[in-house]
């Protein structure tokens, strides 16, 4: 068995997933939509070894984050063949900013073609949900939507000029991971039944206005997905918040900048980084306009990144983050 080298692309949900369905096989909710970036990504060498390992970032894990590795091997792998997974994250890790998306479709791409198992996006994308919710969406290029079945599918998005200004907010690991965030809060919240019941209607129209490639609708909703995502887990009990101070001063900078005629729409994950979805046009000013608010780290330019591929070699290529 030769070693693979795999690459999958961070994405950010425009329309969130927040929730697991009940059983087994990690299945959403909901559904969502997704746009996969091109700056962030991981590339993940898989081969056979005397044991089980797990290294990210050239640090050995154990524990849960190995255990987690193990469990999705043993999905897929025969005779129990031990393996070695090397991770390189090229983008934050446990922050909110997706690594275990491009992580666990960067490990399903490889692992498909380690075993030969022969898998088209569609269940590859199944694969890949095994290991994380949001990383079925990795699959594929730009515009992604998951389907509460299980699977996600590419979204023509040619219509649209996508862009995203990711604003770290701070260098702090989350502290609470959001597998355990989305089971307190659909175990613990009053407005959690709310947020699945009326989920559908946000991602149809979402998928609407791409389709029409209206990106005023498609940032306004993007802004009502993440705010009712958070407005669920501050109903928790005890709540849950990702949002710092700083989250704060950039949603409310976006919405003057939009009062003054800019198209800028922010979203927030399980981490206080502001994602701002936008047009090429505004990309300058808005970048100039976030970078001067007091507290921010960096600002990242992000477009419509690849759907997860294989490498022909397994050297690690270099990456921003
Ligand atoms: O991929 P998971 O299961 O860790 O969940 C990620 C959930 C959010 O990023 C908050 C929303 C989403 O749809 O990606």
């Amino acid at each position: 068995m030769q070693p693979v080298s795999a690459i999958a692309h961070a994405n950010i949900a425009l329309i969130k997933y927040w929730g697991k369905a009940p059983g087994d096989g990690n299945l959403p909710a909901t559904g969502s939509l997704s746009l996969t970036l091109d700056c962030f990504f991981t590339q993940t060498v898989i081969q056979k070894s005397n044991q089980d390992r797990f290294i990210l970032n050239g640090i050995e894990q154990t524990g849960e984050r190995l255990a987690r590795v193990q469990a999705f091997l043993d999905l897929v792998r025969v005779k129990k063949i031990a393996c070695e997974v090397i991770s390189e994250n090229h983008v934050p890790t446990q922050s909110g900013l997706a690594s275990s998306a491009s992580g666990f479709a960067a490990l399903a791409c490889a692992a498909n073609q380690f075993f030969a198992l022969g898998l088209d996006n569609r269940a590859l994308s199944e694969l890949a949900r095994r290991g994380s919710g949001s990383a079925a969406r990795s699959i594929f290029p730009g515009l992604a939507r998951m389907h509460r079945e299980g699977y996600a599918e590419g979204i023509d998005a040619r219509k649209l000029d996508l862009n995203m200004l990711v604003v770290h907010c701070s260098n702090l690991e989350k502290q609470v991971d959001s597998r355990t965030a989305m089971n307190l809060t659909a175990q613990t919240s009053a407005y959690y039944p709310e947020w699945i019941s009326s989920h559908q209607a946000d991602l149809d129209d979402a998928l609407k206005a791409v389709w029409h490639g209206d990106f005023k609708k498609l940032g306004e909703l993007t802004e009502y997905s993440t705010l009712k995502m958070h407005a669920s887990m501050l109903a928790a009990r005890p709540a849950i918040w990702y949002f710092e101070p700083l989250s704060w001063a950039v949603m409310n900078a976006v919405r003057d900048w939009r009062r003054q005629g800019l198209q800028a729409y922010f979203t927030l994950d399980a981490g206080p980084h502001v994602k701002v979805l936008c047009q090429s046009n505004d990309v300058g000013v808005l970048k100039t306009g976030l970078e001067k608010i007091p507290g921010v780290l960096k600002v990242q330019h992000a477009k419509p990144g690849p759907g997860a591929y294989l490498l022909a070699g397994h050297s690690f290529r270099e990456g921003r983050v």
